[in-house]
């Protein structure tokens, strides 16, 4: 029998979104479930209904017969104690829980039997989780979100302009961590003309930084940043008073700051303080997106916009149901997806299989027992770090090689190139001694055609080898020459060499075929590198 899926309204106070939207219902059908919307469930993020039934949804009309009639939940903020009352026993819940910051919640959760899937605790890390993340896709949403309630806040427009009327600078935003709500507030301020800098612990994502149209401002003190998984950790009492230090100076220049940093598990570290506030130009603002975990800003209040001195503080906690529609949209898209890998049957039942690592990371509790936290995952070791004497003494060692003076210190990769090449010098010469001397030609261009190719690829960053590749593809074409050459025979020979029709017929074949791959070639590596332009 197949199992029914509901839909509640969500009661968290000033929350809008709805776990589910009726595009998503329809699919959800197609995998076989029966799917019951609470009657109003949608309305706040505009989601009639209408819509719900005609995508094939039931209503119901209370809470109460919405529990009643589902035997998975789909929800969006964690529970609330009379929520979990109304779950039936054995009911699969799924949706935000934060289990570390909610133990009262999950103990409730257990008592009812259930079995819940915490998208918060889905392992990011793994690229198959990508489509089922809604930490990302909530992320995004929010950081555009907080330049829009900047920009509602700040009194001028963000690109500068000169008009008859006066020159107008462009707005300065300074983005304190550059995380996923970070890069997309980043993407935003640029592309409303604002100039942008960012600043985050984590070092690599300077790249990302300025790709987006920003500016990476670094902390001037040597501290790898990156605590794992992707995430940042707390910094050394040094690292923190140098970055106070270039926050302070940041807060005096730009107009707005927009913050965003948290360390999993931690409360959100302090980077603005209250003097930095007093030291900004007045009209200026701050949007503190880390306000629901004590805030980036000492001036904070949680969920308000307040006034001190004459900076607009804004700590919004409830930034994604701002854009609800499109937050919900999303949000419920990971929810789908997150279906389809526990129906891969498509019959209308769920597995909630341990032997896969993202539904395995995911429950925190099954069948009332609690299985959070997941034991931590087996990815594959990053490259050990090369030890820096070797490092450094390579290059050397290569020119050293290069004129035959190698030392016994040379490092074991360029003696093993010497060698190499001594193989090949032998075998060329042993080619030259008894192969016909026509052979010797071919061979020669072929050796040097294998090293020329092996050295191009070699040096083109991996990302781009899909494009080299059809391109090389289209230059490989080349085959079309000797098509030609076939079809029309040189005029000197007054026609005496002309070719059979066999040859003829596959030459005209090979120049078709050819030209497919030629003008294709070219066509679809253009299109591929368009996906590295911005
Ligand atoms: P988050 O919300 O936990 O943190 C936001 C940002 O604040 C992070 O970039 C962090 O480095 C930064 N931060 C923390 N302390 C700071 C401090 N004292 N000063 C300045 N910045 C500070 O992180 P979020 O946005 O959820 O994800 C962070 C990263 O995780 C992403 O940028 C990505 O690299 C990685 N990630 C990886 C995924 C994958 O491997 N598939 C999926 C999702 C995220």
């Amino acid at each position: 029998m197949s199992l029914t899926i509901g839909v509640p309204r969500e009661t968290f106070a000033g929350e809008k979104r709805v776990a589910t939207v009726p595009e998503v219902v329809e699919k959800l059908v197609k995998l076989g479930f029966a799917v019951v919307v609470e009657s109003g469930a949608g309305a706040a993020a505009s989601f009639g209904d209408e819509a719900y039934q005609a995508a094939g949804a039931r209503l119901a009309g209370s809470a109460g017969e919405l529990y009643a009639a589902s035997d998975i939940v789909f929800k969006v903020r964690p529970p609330s104690e009379a929520e979990v009352a109304q779950l039936r026993p054995g009911t699969t819940l799924v949706g935000f829980i934060w289990p570390a910051q909610n133990p009262g919640l999950m103990q409730q959760l257990a008592g009812r039997r259930a079995t819940v899937l915490a998208i918060d605790c889905l392992p990011r890390q793994l690229s198959r989780a990508q489509k089922m993340d809604a930490l990302t896709s909530t992320a995004g949403v929010s950081g555009y979100r907080a330049v829009i309630e900047a920009a509602h806040a700040f009194g001028r427009p963000f690109n500068g302009s000169v008009t008859a009327a006066g020159k107008i600078p462009p707005a300065k935003v300074f983005i304190a961590g550059a995380g996923v709500a970070g890069l997309a507030a980043i993407g935003a301020a640029a592309n409303l003309g604002a100039i942008v800098r960012a600043n985050d612990t984590r070092a690599e994502v300077a790249d990302q930084v300025v790709s987006l149209g920003g500016e990476f401002v670094k902390v001037d003190y040597e501290e790898e940043g990156s605590g794992g998984g992707g995430y940042a950790k707390v910094m050394s009492e040094g690292f923190q008073a140098a970055q106070r230090e270039m926050y302070a100076k940041q807060a005096r220049e730009v107009d707005i700051i927009i913050t965003t940093a948290l360390i999993p598990g931690k409360p959100a570290p302090r980077l603005i303080t209250a003097e930095m506030v007093r030291s900004m130009k007045s009209g200026s603002v701050i949007v503190d997106m880390a306000a629901e975990q004590g805030g980036n800003c000492e001036l904070t209040v949680p969920g308000e916009a307040v006034v001190r001195h004459g900076v607009t503080l804004i700590g919004y906690t409830d930034l994604p149901s701002r854009l609800a529609r499109q937050a919900s949209t999303l949000y419920s898209t990971n929810l789908l997806r997150l279906t389809e890998e526990l129906c891969k049957a498509k019959d209308g039942r769920i597995d909630v299989n341990f032997d896969d690592d993202a539904i395995r990371g995911l429950t925190v509790i099954k069948e009332g027992e609690v299985t959070w936290p997941a034991p931590p995952l087996k990815l594959p070791a990053p490259p050990a770090a090369k030890p820096a004497p070797a490092v450094a003494a390579a290059p050397a060692a290569k020119k050293s090689g290069g004129h035959g003076h190698g030392g016994a210190s040379e490092p074991a990769s360029v003696q093993s190139l010497a060698l190499v090449f001594g193989f090949g010098a032998a075998l060329f010469w042993l080619v030259g001694a008894y192969a016909p001397a026509a052979f010797l030609g071919h061979f020669t261009v072929f050796v040097l055609a294998c090293f020329v190719g092996y050295q191009v690829v070699w040096n083109v960053t991996p990302s781009l080898h899909t494009p080299l590749m059809s391109v090389t593809n289209a230059i490989s074409s080349i085959i079309a020459v000797g098509a030609l050459v076939q079809v029309a025979p040189p005029l000197a020979d007054g026609g005496a060499g002309r070719p059979s029709a066999l040859i003829l017929g596959l030459a005209v074949v090979a120049l078709a075929l050819t030209a497919v791959n030629m003008f294709g070639g070219f066509a679809v590596t253009r299109r591929m590198l368009a996906m590295f332009r911005k």
